[in-house]
């Protein structure tokens, strides 16, 4: 299914292949290398013996037990490492991979390295076994590769079973109890190792009553879902409340600095991992959106993490606690709140006070996953923290699975943002912290239990590039697109496979930018139907209490949030950004909106005013789609018609509603602003 059909391992598959090596990942090696040879007629030797004339050497490097190949491997050791360490050495997944007098020879030090290795192999195809191939160490840039699925064991009345999911139930809840789904789990577990993603979380961070006890008398169902994912190296996670101590353990308080308290986690932790002794850690929502969290005791929120941070230490684990901290409940009136600076105003003073074992999980901008945002400044304003980006693979406000949206480009430019200017680093070195020790990269997960994964069949490849971006983020999201088709359209093609692949180019690689020209303009956000986010309602938050205005009048549109007039935003970044987004001159221009508030005749870096970009980029975007469908009509026929099916009604409801969007937007505007379009077009 998706990534890994059968036919995708065709090239290994037929060939003779020599797997050596013990352990559980091993044996997942062997088990995915003999299931492809049975099927395209290739041999498997579990070595020794080693006098085997094999084209593909799967191999653990111990001490030198590999005849030949390890002298090889020694002066193949000097080819410079694509990503991590300097020092040459694989660390726990990492691989060589090279071609060794005519056979392919995937080494690594440790069983998980030769999992992604051979993943490596199939995604290559016939070039890993052409003489050409490079010989390469490869190690994943960063240590944490995250999906955390905000599922709920029992279907919640307001979020249902997964909140935000829009592909169907949960893949490990149904209906207030685990599904034990072994066999579809395990088909998932392969599709994460074979992007590179090593770790999920089972639960929401929303917890509510029946999730809580996961940590408790529920925890044999996260064991189970740690068991059948364990071979394909994936580690579980927890989301945890707060609030445990009292409403599972009876205490009268979860006060982080209470000695009662602090032995209830050590106790209930400790218990965790005699279940589950690869457990990764929790994940912690606290104090946001009405959760419960350390400032009800009066103690802030190192305090709240450390607690948790000191349970899990003994064990190895980690405690993410999130940034989203905000007030939700603010009056639309209160000019001087501004919800943007509210992380960094909440965690930068707390820079340096955290555990080792706290990483701090900050959504990548300020507001929340819009499709346009500057990069979050918390991110460049805690050195001493380690910190995980938090990105959204669910595509909350990006059609929600109905519409194309590819987002590896948007990703791709957060990872590449330098918050520090050209001199320092980037958004994807604060993720990878020290030696890939950071935080990590986490996104919210974008599948459910529909026969496709993602009830988009072109989601799925949003869930591909955040795992290839996590293992190396300067990938080019193009290139992954490209991976992703190879690996999933054309060994299952049933027309010309040039033809496919270019036909998903042309629809999907600016698919985002699509999505934002029908959509909210130069990064004013959030014009969408209050409560679940889908089609357009420029005006749907304007007077509500969630912090997220644009401030539309008949004279100009956006949030002022400079330092001169505004809310001071724009001081929460490091110079050069500090200055560059103070300014309305240098502000670019898709983030024009988010700072600052202007004219409608204002004229922008394009040479257009803001009226008139709104209405341009608004019909421009419809068009785009009406092409994509076009687009979509020609490759009837070349794959398989049960996807074509469902790819055809979403891009036709992708059309209808772009369409609504833009012709709210035009309209609203229109009627605000007074001025007509430049080319006369019609705006209701
Ligand atoms: C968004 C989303 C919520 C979610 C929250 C979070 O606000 O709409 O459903 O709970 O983010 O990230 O915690």
């Amino acid at each position: 299914a998706a990534w890994l059909p059968p036919a995708a391992f065709r090239e290994l598959g037929s060939r003779p292949v020599l797997v050596h090596g013990e352990g559980l990942l091993v044996d997942t090696v062997l088990d995915e290398v003999s299931r492809a040879c049975a099927r395209y007629g290739g041999r498997v030797w579990h070595g020794p013996p080693w006098q085997v004339d094999a084209d593909l050497v799967l191999a653990l490097r111990e001490a030198g037990r590999v005849p030949n190949v390890a002298a090889e491997s020694a002066r193949l050791g000097a080819t410079p490492a694509v990503n991590g360490a300097g020092d040459g050495a694989l660390g726990d997944e990492g691989y060589l991979l090279a071609r060794v007098d005519g056979v392919t020879v995937v080494l690594a030090d440790a069983p998980a390295g030769l999992l992604y290795g051979m993943f490596h192999v199939v995604r290559l195809g016939a070039a890993a076994f052409d003489d050409e191939l490079p010989a390469r160490r490869h190690r994943p840039a960063l240590d944490r590769r995250i999906l955390d699925h905000w599922d709920n064991v029992d279907i919640h009345p307001v979020s249902g079973q997964i909140e935000r999911g829009y592909a169907g139930g949960s893949l490990f809840w149904r209906d207030g109890a685990a599904r034990h789904d072994h066999a579809r789990l395990r088909d998932y577990g392969r599709l994460l190792a074979a992007c590179g993603v090593n770790a999920i979380t089972v639960n929401n961070v929303n917890v509510h009553d029946t999730e809580a006890r996961l940590l408790t008398d529920r925890l044999g169902d996260v064991a189970e879902t740690a068991q059948v994912l364990r071979p394909y190296g994936v580690r579980v996670h927890l989301s945890v409340s707060f609030a445990a101590p009292v409403v599972l353990g009876g205490l009268p308080t979860a006060d982080p600095l209470d000695d009662r308290v602090r032995a209830w986690w050590a106790a209930a932790t400790r218990r965790v991992y005699q279940r589950i002794p690869d457990f990764g850690g929790y994940v912690v929502k606290a104090d946001s959106e009405g959760r419960p969290g350390p400032f009800a005791y009066g103690r802030d929120h190192a305090d709240g993490a450390n607690l948790l941070a000191e349970a899990l230490a003994p064990h190895g684990g980690v405690v993410r606690w999130r940034a989203f901290v905000y007030d939700h409940r603010q009056d639309w009136r209160d000019r001087s709140t501004d919800r943007a600076r509210a992380a960094h105003d909440h965690f930068a003073p707390l820079d340096g006070r955290f555990d080792d074992n706290v990483i701090l999980q900050v959504k990548f901008g300020p507001i929340d996953f819009q499709p346009r945002e500057p990069v979050s400044p918390v991110l460049a304003a805690m050195p001493a923290t380690r910190l995980a980006v938090e990105l959204q693979a669910t595509q909350e406000y990006t059609g929600q699975q109905r519409h194309v949206c590819y987002l590896g480009p948007w990703w791709s430019e957060v990872l590449r943002f330098r918050p520090r200017g050209e001199a320092g680093g980037t958004i994807a070195d604060v993720a990878a912290g020290r030696a890939g020790a950071g935080g990590g990269l986490v996104a919210v997960a974008n599948v459910g239990d529909d026969p496709f994964w993602t009830a988009h069949p072109l989601a799925q490849a949003n869930l591909y590039a955040f795992g290839r971006l996590a293992w190396d983020p300067l990938l080019v999201p193009g290139a992954i697109l490209d991976e992703w088709i190879d690996l999933t359209w054309l060994p299952v093609a049933t027309g010309d496979p040039e033809t496919v692949r270019r036909t998903m180019h042309a629809i999907m690689d600016d698919s985002w930018r699509t999505y934002e020209r029908y959509t909210a303009p130069l990064g004013v956000g959030f014009m969408v139907r209050p409560g679940h986010h889908y089609g357009p309602d420029v005006d749907g938050y304007e007077y509500t209490p969630w912090g997220t205005y644009h401030f539309a009048d008949r004279d100009g549109v956006g949030v002022d949030r400079t330092r001169a007039t505004g809310t001071g935003f724009t001081g929460q970044y490091p110079p050069p950004w500090s200055e560059v987004y103070e300014s309305r001159e240098r502000c670019p221009d898709e983030l024009l909106l988010f700072f600052h508030h202007v004219p409608y005749r204002h004229v922008l870096h394009s040479g257009r005013t803001v009226i008139q970009h709104i209405y341009d980029t608004h019909f421009a975007g419809v068009e785009e789609v009406a092409a994509m469908r076009e687009r979509w009509r020609l490759v009837a026929g070349a794959v398989d018609p049960a996807v074509h099916d469902r790819v055809a009604e979403r891009l036709d409801e992708q059309f209808r509603s772009a369409v609504e969007w833009r012709d709210q937007i035009n309209t609203y505007f229109f009627r605000k602003s007074g001025v007509p379009d430049a080319h006369g077009r019609r705006i209701h």
